[in-house]
């Protein structure tokens, strides 16, 4: 099987993301009042499905990269056997799954929608929501707000901070450096993990990946594209709306 981007970076993921925790109230939040199966694409190792799943409410995960899942298992794996039941993983592609079922309630955190490239893939995603949507299903996607002042320096420099690594007892620090193609609306970052172990032995690990960004009204046409009814636009997970400062924009739609 072909290697997920995520795979390369999946032992780093939790330690340089777990302590992000200020979006999960907003889906625990939906998923208690869309009462019943919960989706999540690009679920990662499992940072918002395993919180979900304590409040005791089904949900099933879907990812693309192996060894973000593997991660998501072990978790599971440490719920209760009440709980545990109700969650299933699946390896799979956001933008071309089957399953026969349906969800009232479907979302896509952290910009993990962003690593699809083109229009085509987009459009499949959103089709493949739909699909899986009961009718007035709830669906939320949460892109990162491009910002013209960021884009127009098209080649930056970004220190990215550094986070300890439990398995080796190291700081790793991050540094990236991020192009942005305006044309394809794309950037390319090449990501810096770099640690000096216990040895004193100087070490890095490279990380490119590529996602593609959209502006509001780009992303609300393609959501009513597929028959997804925008309701609400937030700026923050704390649900204020969103302004062009905002960093997030977060959709909720229905299936119309
Ligand atoms: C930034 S992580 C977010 C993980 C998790 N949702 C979270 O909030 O911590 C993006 C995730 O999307 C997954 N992903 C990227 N492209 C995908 C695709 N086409 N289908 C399914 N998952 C995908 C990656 O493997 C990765 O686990």
């Amino acid at each position: 099987m072909q290697e997920a981007v995520f795979d390369r970076i999946a032992r780093f993921y939790d330690y340089e993301q777990g302590s992000f925790t200020k979006d999960i109230p907003l889906y625990t939040g939906y998923a208690k009042k869309c009462k019943g199966e919960v989706l999540e694409l690009g679920c990662g190792t499992g940072r918002i499905l395993i919180p979900i799943a304590k409040e005791n409410i089904r949900v099933t995960g879907l990812d693309i990269s192996n060894e973000m899942l593997k991660l998501a298992r072990e978790k599971v794996d440490k719920l209760d056997s009440e709980l545990k039941i109700h969650v299933q993983l699946i390896q799979g592609d956001m933008a071309k799954f089957s399953m026969n079922k349906k969800f009232p309630f479907i979302f896509i955190a952290f910009r993990s929608f962003q690593s699809l490239m083109t229009k085509k893939e987009q459009g499949d995603c959103l089709e493949c929501v739909y699909r899986h949507l009961k009718d007035n299903g709830i669906f939320i996607l949460d892109l990162f707000a491009p910002r013209h002042d960021l884009l127009a320096q098209v080649n930056r420099s970004v220190y990215l901070g550094e986070f300890y690594d439990r398995e080796n007892d190291v700081y790793i620090t991050r540094r990236a450096e991020d192009e942005y193609n305006l044309a394809s609306q794309t950037l390319k970052e090449d990501r810096f993990y770099e640690w000096t172990d216990k040895q004193g032995m100087f070490h890095q690990q490279r990380w490119s990946f590529e996602l593609s960004y959209l502006f509001r009204y780009e992303a609300e046409m393609l959501l009513e594209k597929h028959g997804l009814l925008i309701e609400h636009v937030f700026g923050d997970f704390d649900k204020s709306p969103y302004n062009y400062y905002s960093g997030e924009q977060i959709f909720v739609a229905r299936k119309v």
